[in-house]
């Protein structure tokens, strides 16, 4: 099938298909409003959507519709409020009414990693799907945009065969997702590509009219947004391709750390001067604790096992590396912690009991409050298993981060997890911890001492200021 689709966006006649709701516009619906998908609800109305947001989850449900984003995300928070007021967005937990609304549905549910094993659990997709396709009335596209294991869409193709009634002819197409969290708004407002994975001239013309105002935004403002329509399994590998590039990414550099660290190389200069190379760039060549977070180490577990299962096991082997190196950046914190605080590291890790020791930061990255996966957690846990007394303050992550491990002491502020502490770890950028102020904070504590695990503050600063600093991969 050739599908005359853009790769700008001239293309006249797909913004003229007419909605089976009889509407100008589709209207949209998004399954799944959690980070993905609230803030999709929350944008698509501001581009001029009709837009229904639907959780099961009922206090997220009205924290929505009272104009409170259940998460931090800069800019969100004004944008839902304005759009509530504007009719043109709501939140339920009726799937009839989602069901008899949309026009366009998009799945953002959740896709963990199981907890037997690697590979991705798609009982949220299936339940959401099944339950829409049979609440169905009329014809309707069903959109994934959660990220899965290539072949998923097919399967839940298969799904709505079963489960909708075949007069409909409700149509399946996969559309990836590659926003961040913290610039989740400017990224959905504004992606860097769209991709599309459908199979029907009719499902490429409505996703083109889905997003119309993505694209009429860009041509206001003298820019093109790129688009790759493709087949189904590729716009499902394309999401998985892109995380496990990122992910070897930052494990590349922070195995060059691990080679500094032992060579008495300084990575932060190596990764400045092999980021100069056009073909390498320096983004995401940070050495630190690694990477965390909701996506991708779950995404690349999820990836090997699907290859796996399809014979390609070998061709991700070096991901398994990848997750392996990221996992070591973690250890060599408490290495560092042992060794700045003098204590024996036996088989089982260091021994820190009696020590006080401040984490600043418990959120996977700064400027979000997500704390899956976040490597700042997971190593003040493990500080915390090794006996230290271990004081977390993180300026957005407090509350997911107590719901997670309730075992850790939180403090309220960053002056309070400080003072007293033996050994200060910064384990999150966020903007607060790399403007501390070395010498006030050195005022508070009982021993200066710093371990830096994002390579986020002047080491000449702090070392001025009395402080003994470690960096990750730095002399
Ligand atoms: N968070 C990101 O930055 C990001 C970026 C790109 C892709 N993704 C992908 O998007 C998907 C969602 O991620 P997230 O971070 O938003 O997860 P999340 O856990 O924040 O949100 C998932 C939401 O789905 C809801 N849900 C569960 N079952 C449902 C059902 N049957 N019907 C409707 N809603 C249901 C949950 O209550 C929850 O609110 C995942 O596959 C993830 O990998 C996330």
């Amino acid at each position: 099938m050739t599908i005359p689709y853009p790769s700008n966006q001239t293309l006249p006649a797909f913004g003229t298909v007419t909605p089976p709701s009889g509407g100008p516009k589709p209207r949209l619906a998004f399954h799944g409003t959690g980070y993905l998908g609230a803030t999709y609800a929350v944008c698509f109305a501001e581009l001029g959507y009709e837009v229904v947001g639907l959780d099961p989850d009922a206090e997220k449900i009205a924290r929505l519709g009272a104009g409170e984003v259940p998460f931090h995300e800069a800019g969100l928070p004004e944008l839902l409020r304005r759009n509530l007021a504007a009719g043109r967005l709501r939140f339920t937990t009726d799937l009839d009414e989602v069901a008899a609304f949309g026009d366009v549905h998009f799945i953002c549910v959740g896709t963990p990693q199981r907890a037997d094993g690697m590979s991705a659990d798609l009982s949220y997709v299936e339940a959401s799907v099944t339950g829409l396709a049979k609440r169905l009335t009329r014809k309707a596209l069903i959109v994934g945009k959660s990220t899965v294991p290539v072949g998923t869409a097919e399967w839940v193709e298969q799904l709505v065969e079963r489960h909708a009634d075949p007069d409909l002819g409700v149509e399946v197409a996969w559309s990836p997702e590659f926003l961040q969290e913290g610039f989740a708004v400017e990224d959905v407002l504004r992606p860097n590509r769209v991709v599309l994975g459908v199979k029907s001239e009719w499902a490429n013309a409505m996703l083109y009219a889905a997003h119309k105002g993505v694209f009429d935004l860009a041509a206001t403002e003298d820019r093109e947004v790129p688009v790759v329509v493709t087949d189904f399994a590729t716009a499902e590998l394309v999401k998985v391709a892109a995380n496990a590039f990122l992910a070897t990414k930052i494990s590349f550099i922070n195995a060059m750390a691990e080679v500094c660290e032992v060579a008495g190389g300084d990575v932060t200069q190596l990764a400045r001067a092999i980021g100069y190379d056009p073909r390498i760039g320096n983004r995401f060549l940070q050495a630190g604790v690694g990477f965390g977070g909701g996506c991708l180490p779950k995404d690349i577990r999820a990836f090997q096992a699907r290859a796996q299962e399809l014979g390609a096991g070998e061709a991700l082997r070096f991901l398994h590396e990848v997750d392996l190196i990221n996992l070591r950046r973690r250890s060599r914190v408490l290495q560092l912690a042992a060794e700045l605080l003098d204590r024996r590291v036996g088989p089982a890790g260091p021994e820190l009991s009696g020590t006080k020791i401040a984490v600043l930061g418990a959120t996977f990255k700064p400027n979000s409050d997500d704390v899956r996966d976040a490597p700042s957690l997971a190593v003040a846990v493990a500080l915390h298993k090794a006996g230290a007394d271990v004081r977390v303050y993180d300026p957005q992550g407090m509350e997911n981060a107590r719901r997670a491990q309730p075992e850790l002491t939180y403090e309220k502020t960053l002056s309070e997890a400080v003072t007293d502490a033996d050994l200060v770890c910064v384990l999150t950028e966020w903007a607060d911890f790399r403007n501390a102020d070395p010498q006030a904070i050195g005022e508070l504590v009982a021993g200066r001492l710093v371990i830096d695990g994002r390579n986020c503050l002047d080491p000449a600063l702090w070392t001025q200021a009395g402080w003994t600093y470690r960096g990750m991969g730095r002399p």
